[in-house]
């Protein structure tokens, strides 16, 4: 199995003591890859406002308020920080929408089975891809995902990891994970194709081999594209796909 050591080597992202001491360090606010606003038309497709979220990983990232400004209902946000936690929790203490715990996403057993209607991990895993004992973490902790989603719920990774690295973990039969995937350009970046017709194409999913690779003629339109895993949790007693059969649209309301 595949390791994405990229860029784990300059930081150890996968010490929760790292964490500890950026978020002491750091007592603002800040989104890793991606704001809401541009997540915003995958969330709002796959989620409902009423889905209880479970928000791994949350750091001190705005999304999860922003979820909330959007109409989002339920949002438990979790943290192998306890810095990070202590912080958020204080900050959102009147926005009873938003709940805080400082837990690890490799053993989530205070929460009962699908207790979740949907998970969202931006960047989480791909810390956990810089620790110790990789391939097993994220076993451990896609293992508790797994467990926590309803049927039909979806897990929405949101990383740097491509097809070929994150695949293999992804793909394990045991989650029975329908998986679509998206790849939209880094905040900032400005192709040479016009911004509408762009749009629309980071909206359609990008097809995966039987194999879990990339097509071989896929382009990137930019190479440091963030990727989007929707995972479905296959509910077996229908045998039809859990997708919604619409296309998803910039506009979803
Ligand atoms: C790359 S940051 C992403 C933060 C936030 N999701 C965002 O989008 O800005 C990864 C986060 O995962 C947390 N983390 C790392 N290992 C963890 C673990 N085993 N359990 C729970 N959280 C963990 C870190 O404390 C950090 O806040």
């Amino acid at each position: 199995m595949y390791r994405d050591v990229s860029i784990c080597n300059t930081y150890n992202y996968g010490d929760a003591l790292y964490w500890d001491a950026r978020y002491v360090q750091d007592a603002g606010t800040f989104d890793w890859y991606q704001r809401y606003s541009s997540l915003r038309p995958f969330v709002r497709h796959f989620i409902p406002t009423s889905s209880r979220v479970l928000m791994v990983g949350c750091g001190n990232a705005l999304m999860s308020e922003d979820m909330v400004k959007d109409g989002y209902e339920h949002i438990m946000n979790i943290d192998i920080s306890s810095v990070a936690i202590d912080m958020m929790r204080r900050k959102y203490e009147y926005i009873p929408q938003l709940k805080y715990m400082q837990m690890d996403v490799r053993d989530m057993s205070f929460f009962p089975d699908e207790s979740f209607g949907s998970v969202i991990d931006k960047g989480t895993l791909d810390s956990l891809m810089c620790g110790t004992d990789a391939p097993f973490s994220a076993a451990q902790m896609l293992g508790e995902v797994s467990r926590l989603l309803k049927l039909g719920g979806v897990y929405i990774l949101i990383t740097y990891g491509d097809p070929k690295v994150r695949m293999p973990h992804l793909s394990r039969p045991a989650y029975n994970w329908e998986i679509l995937l998206y790849i939209i350009p880094r905040p900032g970046f400005e192709g040479s194709a016009t911004r509408s017709s762009s749009i629309k194409s980071y909206l359609e999913p990008v097809p995966i081999t039987k194999e879990g690779l990339l097509p071989a003629d896929f382009v990137f339109e930019d190479p440091d594209s963030h990727f989007i895993y929707v995972c479905k949790k296959k509910d077996e007693t229908t045998g039809l796909s859990n997708f919604p059969a619409y296309p998803l649209s910039a506009d979803v309301l």
